[in-house]
């Protein structure tokens, strides 16, 4: 992975109390060319050691969290984590259970301390080091340090915190109330550096690119002779994790890529392309008729994906059969693996499997993930490394129905064959525009509302189409691009003039919440 002696980064373990910031302070780290790795809170000396077969452990830090130390049941840590020797870092939480574990005294303070807070720094050394006297932290607690034996030193207070920020005079323990890795905080980038690389001696010696020697053996030692197959939607995720896996494996990868006709234009022809010409052993199912059938004279949006999802899971058994593939390789990433509750160490092996999400009733040896390591930028980043075109590392994000749930009511051929060419005027116009460095998902939406229009000289009942462009950083919240009018007057001249029967194009300026995303 790295350039140290051992061959391995030098890197941090993160303990994860909960707190919502828990993957940025993972990310910051990583960001510094530290590698990062994220465990439960309660991991025990032994698992914080076994870490050490991916990098050379140099520090911990302890997130937040919603409890609170009061409650009886709130998150501790295991016995023994903190006479390591090796630096600890508490943030918020972090640091109240430090603080609380040394006989401090740590209750709920009578206001609440919640936003940009000016901080007093008494003490501008260790983590705090090159810090003003004055500096804005970004603080979110409810419960407050009150004071610390004096084995600590205060470094920091503020009007409602007297203790914001410690040391431990002898021991490798440092505490912060407030939240460095929150951007808000004015130098929380220099706050973690000074503990991640002056206090624990990292060094940068990690890029998420230099993995892929890495991960390609593991691939080649976990299947050894056997073969493996990877369902390809063409997505980011799948695609990086097919190229890998080829890289490893040669012919003994089956990719499949099952065209359920629900695609956007030319997407499944340009999977085949790019994939045959990397020389992987790809499957193409092209089953859209099977799909279309199916979908016949259904209009439930539920019913739709249902559907779907069963028969997607279908297809890809039987080829997992034909092929006789002993292990099924997924394109996991590292926030997919987390938030499942994913603990390091267990066994993923399990009678029910999943590809994107979908159950699967076969068994196989073995699930291997190659990027379970990896945020999207990073995996972004190897696939372009790995000589993927831009439009599969760049691809926003598609959903897994496909253009079905981009259809109200009934999904017919005629329909999609309208709503394929909306999609890709909307993608064209949005890409060759200052849009396309700021939208998050840009898409076409086929209502089921029609209205008068008038083409050439002739009334026309017509069908209406949606255009939706929004910008995210994650898709769970999103807003409604307030995209320049040239290029929605572009959009909507170039749909009602190429498409017959669209004779109206409407724009969505709803946020997310309350509205989702896709329509259906
Ligand atoms: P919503 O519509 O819930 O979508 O705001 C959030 C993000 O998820 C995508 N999406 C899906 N992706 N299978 C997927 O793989 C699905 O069934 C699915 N539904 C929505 C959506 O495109 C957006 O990026």
């Amino acid at each position: 992975m790295g350039t140290s002696e051992q061959g391995k980064p030098d890197g941090i373990a993160i303990l994860d109390f909960g707190g919502q910031y828990c993957h940025l302070i993972a990310r910051r780290v990583r960001e510094m060319s530290v590698y990062s790795e994220i465990l439960p809170c309660d991991a025990t000396p032994e698992e914080l050691d076994a870490l050490k077969g991916v990098m050379n452990l140099k520090g911990i830090i302890l997130s937040g969290s919603p409890a609170s130390l009061r409650l009886k049941d709130s998150p501790r840590l295991s016995e023994g984590v903190l006479e390591t020797g090796l630096p600890v870092l508490g943030l918020c939480y972090g640091h109240q259970l430090i603080a609380h574990l040394h006989g401090g005294e740590v209750r709920r303070g009578e206001k609440r301390e919640y936003g940009i807070t000016e901080a007093t720094i008494d003490a501008p050394e260790g983590v705090l080091k090159g810090l003003e006297p004055r500096e804005r932290v970004w603080m979110s607690h409810g419960d407050t340090v009150f004071s610390l034996p004096d084995e600590f030193q205060v470094q920091a207070h503020t009007d409602i915190s007297p203790v914001a920020a410690f040391r431990h005079k002898t021991k490798p323990l440092h505490g912060l109330q407030w939240h460095p890795e929150v951007v808000h905080t004015q130098k929380g980038k220099e706050m973690l550096a000074n503990f991640v690389l002056d206090i624990c001696g990292s060094k940068q010696n990690w890029r998420p690119t230099d993995s892929i020697e890495t991960a390609v053996k593991e691939i080649r030692d976990a299947i050894g002779d056997s073969k493996a197959i990877i369902a390809l939607s063409g997505g980011v995720d799948s695609s990086v994790a097919a190229a890998l896996a080829a890289k490893a494996l040669g012919d003994r990868l089956v990719a499949v890529h099952v065209d359920h006709g629900l695609m956007r234009m030319n997407e499944s022809d340009n999977v085949e392309e790019t994939f045959s010409k990397m020389g992987v052993n790809l499957i193409v199912a092209r089953v859209q008729d099977r799909f279309l059938e199916k979908l016949r004279g259904v209009p439930d949006p539920e019913e739709k994906r249902k559907i779907i999802g069963e028969e997607f899971i279908r297809v890809f058994e039987a080829e997992a059969r034909r092929t006789g593939a002993e292990y099924l390789i997924q394109g996991t990433i590292y926030p997919d693996r987390i938030e499942s509750g994913f603990r390091s160490g267990s066994d993923r092996i399990k009678t029910h499997h999943n590809v994107g999400g979908l159950p699967l009733d076969i068994e196989f040896k073995g699930i291997i993930e190659p990027l379970r390591d990896f945020y999207k930028d990073e995996v972004r980043a190897l696939g372009a490394r790995l000589d993927l075109p831009p439009s599969i590392v760049e691809r926003q994000p598609f959903p897994g129905p496909g253009l079905a749930v981009r259809i109200i009511g009934e999904v017919t051929e005629e329909k999609l064959d309208s709503l394929r060419r909306a999609d890709a005027i909307v993608c064209e116009e949005v890409e060759a525009s200052s849009l396309r460095d700021t939208a998050w998902q840009y898409l076409a939406v086929l209502t089921d509302t029609r209205s008068t229009g008038v083409k050439g000289d002739e009334r026309d009942y017509g069908l209406t189409v949606a255009v939706r462009i929004v910008e995210s950083v994650d898709g769970m919240t999103a807003s409604f691009s307030k995209a320049p009018w040239d290029v929605l007057e572009r959009i909507s001249t170039r749909i009602t003039n190429e498409i017959p029967g669209v004779t109206r194009v409407v724009y969505d300026i709803t946020h997310k919440p309350p509205a989702t995303i896709e329509w259906e």
